[in-house]
């Protein structure tokens, strides 16, 4: 009885059958990718393709990744090579697929490797996730498909599919234990490589967050509570969202000759270790009237742009008005660099900074 979970409407299912038909269905559907071996073969991905393409998988689309990765095999075709590569080369390839704090931990966890580990990733996933850069889903990733190794993937689109496959209705994040039992459950003791892989694409590319295509597609059409019951458009389900507050502050635009000062973010935190048009702290604050005149960090003719720059975090809703300093000749920085107007798209900025610069080709004007 162990296996079997019971729901509502009552219905007994067998879980075993499910990861079955689960896996019958990848055997013929998985997607095609570098690092993967095919469904079925015995043969195993080799664990450091797996670890760099699941770290490079993290918040960053599979179309996007694909040139990276072939790019960092290419150049470092082994673990060892990464390890002895300088961090510099690292974050040029790096450069566009941003969090560049992931190519930092890249290069600490591929030297760990190499001089703790003889060049050997550890196959447990309670050891992996001791290693920089890896968390529990990376963890469970790797264990799975380069070790063959028991392990349940879990994310957002894993928490989909099953709140919709048992028509779970409790609100995330109170929903998370739960569906990550049902997770668990669901995952069976052979082929673990290929039922992650498979879990992966059906959240991905069936049961997607809006666009349903479950009909005549997807292999659990006729098990799932949701599409019997017709609930799988509101599953999972989120609390209503609290309104989320504002915080304010400045942004300095400071060029010279074709040249724009940018400084890095913090490694940890908010958009972590990637570019930033320097600004003052953002106040959370209910009006304008609450925020302090900024102090001007470098000395410079100034004057405030129209219009505001608005940007949402899933925290909290942002508003920076920027200044513009205009400098008659090139000063020294404290902090931070000057960048050629050319470099910048190779920076990957975070979008709230492309904002930002597409404000100051065209002032949006407050109405
Ligand atoms: N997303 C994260 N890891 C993945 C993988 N191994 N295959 C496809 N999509 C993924």
């Amino acid at each position: 009885m162990d296996n079997i979970i019971s729901s509502t409407p009552p219905i007994d299912i067998d879980l075993a059958l499910l990861s079955d038909i689960l896996l019958d269905w990848y055997d013929v559907n998985a997607r095609d990718l570098p690092w993967r071996t095919p469904p079925h073969s015995n043969q195993f991905s080799d664990p450091y393709h797996v670890w760099l393409s699941e770290i490079m998988l993290q918040q960053t689309t599979v179309a996007s990744v694909i040139p990276y990765y072939e790019k960092f095999l290419n150049r470092w075709p082994t673990v060892q090579d990464l390890a002895n590569a300088e961090l510099d080369d690292i974050l040029s390839t790096w450069a566009g697929l941003g969090y560049y704090a992931r190519a930092r931990n890249l290069h600490k966890c591929a030297q760990i490797i190499t001089n703790e580990f003889h060049g050997k990733f550890p196959e447990d996933e309670q050891e992996l996730v001791k290693l920089p850069g890896i968390g529990s889903y990376t963890a469970a990733a790797i264990a799975a498909i380069a070790f063959d190794r028991k392990a349940t993937v879990m994310d957002g689109n894993i928490e989909r599919v099953m709140a919709r496959l048992f028509n779970v209705t409790t609100a995330l994040p109170d929903a998370k234990p739960e569906l990550k039992k049902i997770a668990e459950q669901m995952t069976p003791d052979h082929r673990a490589g290929d039922y992650a892989q498979a879990v992966m694409d059906l959240g991905s590319d069936i049961c997607g967050p809006k666009l349903l295509k479950c009909t005549g597609r997807c292999p659990w059409e006729n098990y799932c509570i949701s599409n019997a019951l017709g609930t799988s458009e509101q599953l999972p389900n989120r609390l209503s969202k609290k309104t989320k507050p504002t915080r304010r502050g400045y942004a300095f635009w400071a060029e010279y000759k074709n040249h724009l000062w940018l400084c890095r973010r913090p490694e940890t935190g908010l958009l972590g270790g990637m570019m930033e048009i320097p600004s003052t702290d953002w106040i959370e604050s209910d009006d304008w009237n609450d925020v302090p005149t900024p102090q001007i960090p470098i000395i410079a003719n100034w004057k405030e742009t129209h219009g505001m720059v608005r940007h949402s975090f899933t925290h909290f809703h942002l508003e920076l008005k920027v200044i513009r300093l205009e400098l008659l000749e090139m000063i020294d920085l404290q902090e931070g660099d000057w960048f050629p107007f050319s470099r910048i798209e190779d920076l990957a900025l975070p979008t709230v900074m492309m904002k930002v610069i597409d404000h100051l080709k065209e002032p949006v004007l407050d109405l």
